[in-house]
């Protein structure tokens, strides 16, 4: 076991919750009503204090003059081919411009420069493909190839603010593509491979993307899957503007062809001169667009430009990891196709001259140990992964990690929804604490940073700093530096600690989304009306006796299953395209696994029959088809009536009840209350 004693100042922190029902910790309650007993605190060690990249002063420099911090922070972390001129234009809120006048190209600073200063021959990716196959970039060979795919995405007509979207597993071609595209100025959208062929055609469409990039497939569970197959599919109907689309050979199973639109990666890429010159573009100019669910039906492009992006993401990645590019060997498990693998694998680690990890796979392909074989492997020394990855491996015990030595561990990271306490002192005792195969522990196990962020934040903003802060297990705790988060109470004001209420930020920070594709007005009904001079994140959270802060949840409707953002509205609007459906509500519930599991509760109609197990199935696979294998609903409820307000607004909350296996709360609101002792009956039967 770990030697150090919890100190004993307590964080007495209570589990009352925003006004909004809904709030109440969104599938987190279980974990949350530990909260009120949690009094752990971690310093971090001497040691690790004495040698960490960043320290308490970067607080109080950027207390003292944000934009100058960040100012700061941008010549030190990037390479301009233009100084700026101003730090930040916020004269039109809430259309933010940071380094205004700057120009500067993402792939220059990920790859050419480090090669330029004699890092060509340090190691910038090592692949290991889900059947065991393993690859090596060094940073020279990088630069090379991302020259080629920029001299190849050109030639088939790519030019500076043209689309390209990108359909590709966890295969070093994804980050080799998206530095393509920011090297000449194309705008990249990454869509999740798990997502289906209908959901990839609507966002072709509303990026109205010129260029797919994809592969024939990938590897899931020791078994190869397909990913041309939905291009194909997607762009079987006229009316896209997609002209081009590039093949990976990775599984090598056979695909259609479509002579003169499709192109072999290894017959453009790799053919490809790997002379390129890198131009700057303005700090501004978009780097890319990444769809990200909402309240409502149709997902968001949240738009992220390149200075303040590539600013953030270094910095947080330099400061929150104690990055020391020199020595450590960084994994980030997060895909490519959510913004984590955007932020944190594609681009700051490049642009910071790290050494990373790549994996294709599942954690039990071939076996439930394959991640912590590859931490060994390689001799990772920071991880950074989601609550919903540990909780699965404390499902499969302890002893699978004890078989390998994890002891290059040094700092860990979680991502993605509110980790409980319980997964935070298992990451931290049988991962952090592992000092190799003998079952050896650590005597100072690795910090824990918690981060809370998102697609829109762009950047992480609220970790502990881990040479800095005594970590609270379960509590992302504190803004980074340069970051002004607050919780604020219904009418916008700050609370006092102890108590809770909506995530806010109060300044406009570096990574900000700079408004959702095609669509400025719903940029600022969504994110800047709830407080008109605040950015309203979406998460509940309440601030502890210490003033930390802790995160419980969305306060809107969208879920959280295993880290992936989807909205109710989605998958409600998934099920009612069904001709069996009359109405359809969605909730999340909490879930042991994957923080909260889709619920649906349907109305057939009236001419369909209700042929149990069958109609639920063919219900899950067509939501399947609609949007993806993610979204496929864990349970499907077949009800007679639907719990609704008299002006007809669906109390969700009642039917999370149900799907939580609680007693209906208050319903005096319904307009019929016989509504609920109706569902409780047709659930009994
Ligand atoms: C949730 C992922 C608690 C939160 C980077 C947020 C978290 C949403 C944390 C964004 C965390 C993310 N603690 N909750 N450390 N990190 N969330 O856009 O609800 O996929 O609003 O970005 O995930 O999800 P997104």
């Amino acid at each position: 076991m770990s030697h150090e004693t919890p100190s004993s100042t307590a964080t007495a922190a209570h589990t009352d919750v925003p006004a909004n029902g809904s709030a109440a910790g969104n599938g987190n309650g279980d974990a949350f009503e530990n909260l009120s007993h949690e009094n752990r605190k971690f310093a971090p060690s001497a040691e690790f204090a004495a040698n960490a990249v960043v320290t308490a002063a970067d607080y109080a420099e950027a207390d003292a003059d944000r934009p100058a911090f960040w100012a700061r922070q941008a010549r030190e972390l990037l390479t301009w081919s233009k100084d700026f001129t101003e730090t930040l234009d916020w004269s039109n809120p809430p259309f933010a411009k940071w380094f205004v006048g700057g120009e500067v190209n993402a792939a220059y600073n990920a790859l050419d420069r480090h090669v330029e200063n004699g890092l060509g021959d340090r190691v910038a990716i090592y692949f290991e493909g889900e059947p065991g196959d393993t690859r090596t970039y060094t940073y020279a060979q990088l630069t090379d190839e991302v020259k080629k795919a920029a001299n190849a995405f050109e030639s088939l007509g790519v030019v500076k603010g043209d689309r390209v979207a990108v359909y590709l597993p966890m295969i070093p071609e994804a980050v080799i593509t998206l530095l393509a595209c920011a090297r000449i100025g194309a705008i990249h959208s990454v869509v999740f491979g798990g997502f289906s062929a209908d959901a990839l055609r609507s966002r072709v469409d509303d990026a109205e993307a010129k260029l797919v990039v994809t592969a024939d497939g990938t590897y899931r569970r020791g078994k190869p899957s397909a990913l041309k197959t939905a291009v194909d599919e997607a762009l079987s109907q006229a009316g896209h503007t997609v002209q081009n689309v590039v093949v990976v050979k990775r599984n090598g199973q056979d695909v259609d062809w479509h002579e003169g639109r499709d192109h072999w990666w290894a017959d453009t890429v790799d053919a490809a001169s790997p002379d390129h010159a890198a131009v700057g573009h303005d700090s501004e100019h978009p780097l890319f667009i990444l769809y990200t669910s909402g309240t409502t039906g149709k997902p968001k492009g949240i738009l992220h430009t390149t200075g303040g992006y590539l600013t953030q993401t270094a910095y947080t990645h330099k400061a929150v990891f104690d990055l020391h590019p020199e020595t450590d060997v960084y994994w980030c498990t997060a895909d490519v196709g959510w913004v984590t693998g955007h932020s944190y694998v594609a681009y700051a680690p490049l642009i910071n001259g790290a050494t990373q990890v790549m994996y294709e796979g599942t954690p039990d392909s071939p076996h439930q140990g394959r991640w912590w074989e590859i931490v060994e492997k390689y001799k990772v020394s920071i991880l950074y992964t989601a609550p919903t990855a540990i909780r699965t491996f404390m499902k499969w015990g302890k002893e699978i990690p004890a078989k390998f030595d994890l002891s290059s561990i040094r700092v860990l990271g979680s991502v993605g929804e509110p980790i409980n306490p319980e997964a935070w002192m298992w990451y931290r005792d049988v991962i952090g604490a592992n000092a190799g195969k003998n079952g050896e522990k650590k005597e100072n196990p690795a910090p824990i940073v918690d981060t809370w962020w998102q697609t829109e934040t762009g950047a992480q903003m609220i970790a502990p700093l881990p040479g800095v802060t005594a970590t609270k297990p379960g509590s992302a705790q504190v803004p980074l530096p340069g970051i002004a988060v607050d919780v604020v109470d219904e009418l916008g004001e700050s609370v006092p600690n102890g108590h809770g209420g909506f995530l806010v930020i109060r300044e406009p920070w570096p990574a900000m989304l700079r408004g959702i594709w095609g669509d400025p007005e719903r940029f600022k009904e969504t994110y800047w009306s709830r407080f008109e001079t605040m950015y309203f994140a979406g998460d509940g959270a309440k601030k502890d006796d210490d003033g930390d802060v802790w995160l419980l949840g969305r306060v809107d409707d969208v879920m959280n299953i295993s880290g992936h953002r989807l909205s109710t509205a989605e998958i409600e609007s998934a099920l009612v395209s069904h001709p069996a459906v009359a109405e359809a509500a969605v909730v999340g519930a909490a879930d042991e696994t994957t923080g909260q599991a889709v619920v649906a509760f349907v109305i057939l109609r009236e001419d369909a029959t209700d042929s149990g197990d069958e109609i639920v199935q063919e219900l899950r696979n067509h939501v399947g088809k609609e949007i993806g294998p993610i979204a496929k609903p864990k349970t499907i409820l077949v009800v007679p009536e639907l719990p609704k307000t008299r002006s007809g607004k669906i109390m969700r909350r009642l039917l999370k009840d149900v799907a939580e296996g609680r007693e209906v709360g208050d319903a005096t609101t319904l307009a019929d209350n016989t509504v609920m002792s109706q569902i409780a009956q047709s659930l009994r039967k």
